[in-house]
């Protein structure tokens, strides 16, 4: 017997599901390419670049047989470059293992997939039965349920895992886990959910119990900290200096402009001007804080070893920071 939970939430389901393109493919490939974007991207943004990926790497071996550059490249602008790292190095597994893998555990090994990830592909592109458990799950089942454990600590992802997987039907695993997401998406929305026209009102614990507002409780973690970054575009001769950003920092294998974070201000020859000043950006751990300045000048400065000269007008085949695309805007 199905839970009425799972009876409305899937009738739900067949009437306002989103029409998604890669919804209804049988090809694991297209479905784990959604995954992976929209992983910390709403679908609104995620879609396009779906398309663009589809377009220029059709299949799984046309990704493996990009270069790192190219993939960066065509992810820029949306943040979180590890993943396009990710995805990747995961399209080269997978061409190496001779074809998608098709087990929760096979699909779980895979560069960038955590267990929601593989829940959602597993469940979406082989009917595997495992609950994918995001956000949205989070606040629909804490709200219907009335469960009041933090969803970001160990025992309330587990608490809410593995409610998920009981109320999960074995058979129809990927609607229900895509019938979670659109519903939380959709109806059961972080504030002013639209509990007027709700069809698990009747279930509906934290409704009945006034706390709809309260639901889900999420533990209060540490400050992040804040990081400035002084930036300087410097133009000579219609050149520009970048470099390549190492591991074990932010924003690996990004280009940028010269950066100074602590390091002394050298004497300059020629024009320098502040473009920007305090522009904000903020990472999952980190606040930065960046400025902006041009030097103009005829006479190039000594740079550290990893600084290259590139014509300006071939900056766009370097894939760069979210940040800096911005700060590149006031030029
Ligand atoms: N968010 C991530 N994957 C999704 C999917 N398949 N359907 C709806 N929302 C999603």
């Amino acid at each position: 017997m199905q839970h009425p939970f799972t009876v409305t939430i899937l009738n739900w389901f067949s009437v306002h599901r989103r029409d998604l393109p890669w919804r209804g493919l049988a090809d694991p490939y297209p479905i784990w390419l959604s995954e992976v974007i929209l992983q910390q991207t709403r679908i609104r943004q995620g879609l396009d670049y779906w398309v663009r990926f589809m377009r220029r790497f059709p299949t799984v071996e046309a990704l493996a047989s990009a270069t790192e550059d190219e993939v960066l490249l065509l992810w820029q602008g949306l943040g979180y470059y590890s993943r396009a790292r990710h995805l990747h190095a995961a399209a080269r597994q997978i061409v190496a293992l001779g074809g998608f893998p098709t087990t929760y555990r096979g699909i779980r090994e895979l560069k960038g997939v955590g267990d929601y990830t593989a829940a959602a592909v597993g469940s979406m592109a082989f009917g595997l039965p495992v609950a994918a458990v995001d956000g949205n799950v989070f606040r629909v089942l804490s709200r219907v349920f009335g469960i009041d454990v933090p969803i970001n600590t160990t025992s309330g992802k587990k608490t809410f895992t593995d409610l998920a997987q009981r109320l999960l039907p074995t058979r129809r695993s990927g609607d229900f886990n895509q019938a979670l997401m659109d519903f939380g998406a959709m109806q059961c929305v972080p504030s002013s959910p639209h509990c007027g026209d709700c069809p698990l009102l009747a279930l509906c614990v934290a409704r009945q119990s006034g706390r709809v507002n309260e639901l889900p409780v999420k533990k209060k973690t540490v400050t992040v900290k804040t990081r400035r970054l002084q930036y300087v575009y410097i133009r000579c001769d219609g050149q520009v200096a970048i470099h390549r950003r190492g591991s074990g920092d932010i924003w690996q294998g990004l280009w940028e402009p010269l950066l100074l974070e602590d390091a002394p201000w050298p004497e300059w020859e020629g024009t320098l001007t502040k473009m920007r000043q305090n522009v904000k950006h903020v990472l999952t751990h980190r606040i930065l804080l960046a400025d902006f300045y041009l030097l103009e000048t005829d006479v190039r400065p000594s740079l550290p070893d990893d600084y290259i000269w590139i014509d300006e007008a071939d900056m766009d085949k370097y894939a760069m920071p979210r940040l800096v695309e911005l700060l590149l805007d006031s030029l």
